[in-house]
Parts: structure tokens; C-alpha cells; sequence
């Protein structure tokens, strides 16, 4: 694929992953706003969606009932979606040196439709690999919390969409199948404990990207005026 052709100073790609309200959008914006200040431009993006292609696939996935699509053409749509993002909007901004940072990549394919939905993994995998060859991030950051409080936060926020309406146990199951991908990809992933305050979640993610990526990035200065509220609307 020619995404995974990139060749030359390149940006690095970040995916932030979790489950419902795990306070992925503060976390982005923290770090996005970090990074920037360390004189690092960053493009902030989202999935599903960050292109146009993309953000009309993620009306689809989104919008209705919630047996509106099966968990196999639900995969099937997201790494369309996927595909259109890197090509179009990731590998363009990393060729040209700019850091992407990601809420959501390919990793919530196998936590929401492999281990909370039941599409076999080697599956998944095997699509991702048809659509995006070797490509994925430098560094995932996989922001971890007990079921109960992401969906009290996520009830908070917003009306509950398609999946955030799915029962308690897929919800177990996406916490779990997120902790295992953490264990399963070492040199790729972190998870961090994100039942905290948003502080000292932002300095944990810093300590990880230092560590990583060898950068080291000072915190943001408005910290003490960050909450959980989520940067952009949904879908
Ligand atoms: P968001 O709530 O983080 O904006 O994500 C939208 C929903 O899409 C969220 O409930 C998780 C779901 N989703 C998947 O099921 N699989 C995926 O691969 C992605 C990227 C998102």
C-alpha cells in the first residue's frame, strides 16, 4: 500500500485508544497542545473519519439501531474508512514531517469488533493488512478505566450512539480485549490508569511519549481548567 511507502523525515503517528469516556478527546487536546508548544506541528485527527470519505462512512456506523450492521460489515466499513484516512489525510501529513495524533486507530477494530463483537482476530488482522500493509503508529496510548465510570461519563456527555448503548458485558469484554492488546504489543503500546484527573493522566501520556519517542514535551500550562468535556460534537 502507498501509505506504507513513506520514506524520509517523517512525523510521528500516535493512536490514543479506550473505551466509552475514557477522556480521550482532553487527553488529545493536552497533548496536541504540548507538542505544538515544543515547536512539534501536529495534526489532530479522529476515527472513524478524518477525511471526507471517512466522515461520511462514520454517519453510517454511528447513526440507527443498533443491529443495523452486523459486527463483520461493521469491520468492513471502518477499515474502508481507515484506508481512506491513512491515504488520504496520515501518511501525506507524516511524509511532510508533521506529527499525527489519532483518537482511535486500528486497534478499536479488534477491541469493539473482535473482542466485544466476536470477529475472529486473525480476520481482522488479515483486512488490516490487505488495506494498510505494515503501517500503524509509533505509539499507541491505551487510557484504561473500570467500565462503570466511562459510561457515567459517557452518559454525562452526550446521547449514548450505537455502540455506547451495547450492554455491560460487551463493555467488559472491549476493557479487556483493549488490556490485552497493551500485554500483546509491548514496543508499541501503553496502557495508563485513566481514572484520574485529567492532570495527571496529560503527565503520565508526556512521561510515555519521552520515554517512546525520546522527546521530551512540557505539560500544558491551562491544566487547571481542563475537564473531561469532549473537543468536538458527534457523530
Ligand atoms: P468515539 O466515541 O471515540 O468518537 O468513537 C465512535 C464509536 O465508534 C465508538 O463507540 C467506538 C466505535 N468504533 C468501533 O467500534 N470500531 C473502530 O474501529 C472505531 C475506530 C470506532
Amino acid at each position: 500500500m502507498a501509505a506504507a511507502d513513506v520514506t524520509g523525515p517523517r512525523g510521528r503517528f500516535i493512536s490514543i485508544e479506550g473505551g466509552e469516556g475514557a477522556g480521550k478527546s482532553t487527553q488529545i487536546a493536552l497533548l496536541a497542545g504540548a507538542l505544538e508548544r515544543a515547536g512539534i506541528a501536529v495534526q489532530a485527527t479522529r476515527e472513524p473519519g478524518g477525511s471526507p470519505g471517512a466522515e461520511a462512512i462514520r454517519e453510517l456506523l454511528l447513526e440507527g439501531e443498533g443491529e443495523r450492521w452486523d459486527a463483520t460489515a461493521e469491520a468492513l466499513l471502518l477499515v474502508a474508512a481507515r484506508y481512506d484516512h491513512v491515504t488520504r489525510v496520515i501518511a501525506p501529513a507524516l511524509a511532510q514531517g508533521v506529527w499525527v495524533v489519532s483518537d482511535r486507530f486500528a486497534d478499536s477494530t479488534m477491541a469493539y469488533q473482535g473482542y466485544g463483537r466476536g470477529v475472529a482476530l486473525t480476520d481482522l488482522a488479515a483486512l488490516h493488512s490487505f488495506a494498510l500493509g505494515e503501517f500503524s503508529p509509533d505509539l499507541t496510548v491505551i487510557l484504561d478505566l473500570p467500565v462503570e465510570t466511562g459510561l457515567a461519563r459517557a452518559a454525562a456527555r452526550s446521547a449514548a450512539d450505537r455502540f455506547e448503548r451495547l450492554d455491560y458485558a460487551f463493555h467488559e469484554r472491549l476493557r479487556h480485549g483493549f488490556q490485552r492488546i497493551a500485554a500483546d504489543n509491548p514496543a508499541r503500546c501503553v496502557l495508563i490508569d485513566a481514572s484520574g484527573d485529567p492532570q495527571t493522566v496529560h503527565r503520565t501520556v508526556l512521561d510515555a511519549i519521552g520515554h517512546r519517542l525520546g522527546i521530551a514535551v512540557a505539560s500544558h500550562p491551562d491544566l487547571g481548567r481542563v475537564t473531561h468535556a469532549r473537543t468536538e460534537g458527534k457523530p
